[in-house]
């Protein structure tokens, strides 16, 4: 079987440090793939290779059977990408950035109104009108960058940390619409680290740590205790956030503080 996202010894070296170190990822078609890990474990550097952004150090990558460097382009076609820095245009309207993507994509006018109209519509930013992208809250530059991930109908979205910044009601609007993908064969590639988003929204999860993966399987077997190889996960953990903490080292450590808090 083909699968949305393969990865073989995957590796990114910046001066000599890996922040990805060998990692080997199955992402099984359709599912909504949670990637965790803690603050600078390598999740947004492993985004960054799998969507072209940055070269691979090692290893390689394929995306629906196409190699992301041998055949970047028909990789990319097949993909949206929402990344960490959202790489949006500050001198454009909502609309203008919606039109630009679609054009770069090689959509016709016609689709591109009619698909902008809708996306403008679902991410609640219809009424920004003449406002520049340079003076959109942060929440609203997520919500844009995530229509024009989506304008082109990529057959895997991949989103770095979607729901950070994002108030309770467009979270809502956002999550059934990425369930509604799934649901229609699109593959989410996701990285998070808030536990209760991935445990609502993921079948399958992969967790890494310090650049290495440390635990991949479906979030049953994650919450059960079943890591990588059987042996990653600490047995019996009865929750995400115990299987997670236990795997990154950090579950059994005492509080600290601070001396002049004290
Ligand atoms: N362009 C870069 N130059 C040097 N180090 C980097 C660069 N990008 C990321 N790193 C380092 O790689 C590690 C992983 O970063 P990142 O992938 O952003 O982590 P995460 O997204 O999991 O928080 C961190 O130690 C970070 O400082
Ligand atoms: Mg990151």
């Amino acid at each position: 079987m083909t699968h949305a996202i393969e990865t073989h010894g995957l590796v990114r070296a910046f001066d000599g440090f890996k922040a990805v170190d060998g990692i080997d990822l199955q992402v099984p078609c359709g599912c909504f793939f949670g990637f965790l890990g803690p603050n600078g474990a390598g999740k947004s550097t492993t985004i960054k290779m799998l969507t072209g952004l940055i070269k691979i150090t090692a290893g390689g990558a394929a995306i629906l059977g196409h190699d992301v460097e041998k055949e970047a382009l028909a990789a990319k076609r097949v993909i949206g990408v929402v990344p960490e820095d959202l790489a949006l245009f500050d001198g454009l309207t909502a609309a203008e950035s919606l039109a630009f993507t679609g054009r770069m994509h090689g959509l016709d006018r016609r689709t591109i109104a009619g698909r902008s109209g809708e996306l403008l519509e679902l991410m609640d930013l219809q009424d920004t009108g003449r406002k520049l992208v340079a003076d959109f809250s942060h929440g609203m530059k997520k919500k844009l960058s995530l229509a024009a991930a989506l304008i082109h109908g990529p057959e895997v979205l991949f989103l770095d940390e979607p729901f950070e910044g994002i108030d309770a009601v467009a979270s809502r609007h956002i999550r059934k619409l990425l369930e509604g993908m799934t649901d229609r064969g699109v593959t989410i590639f996701l990285t998070s680290h808030i536990l209760e988003i991935v445990e609502k929204l993921c079948t399958h999860l992969a967790v890494i740590h310090k650049g290495r993966l440390v635990a991949q399987g479906t979030l049953g077997d994650l919450q059960r205790g079943i890591g990588l190889d059987g042996d990653g996960a600490p047995r019996g953990a009865r929750s995400l956030e115990d299987a997670f903490l236990g795997l990154v080292d950090a579950g059994d450590e005492p509080t600290r503080t601070l001396s002049w808090l004290e």
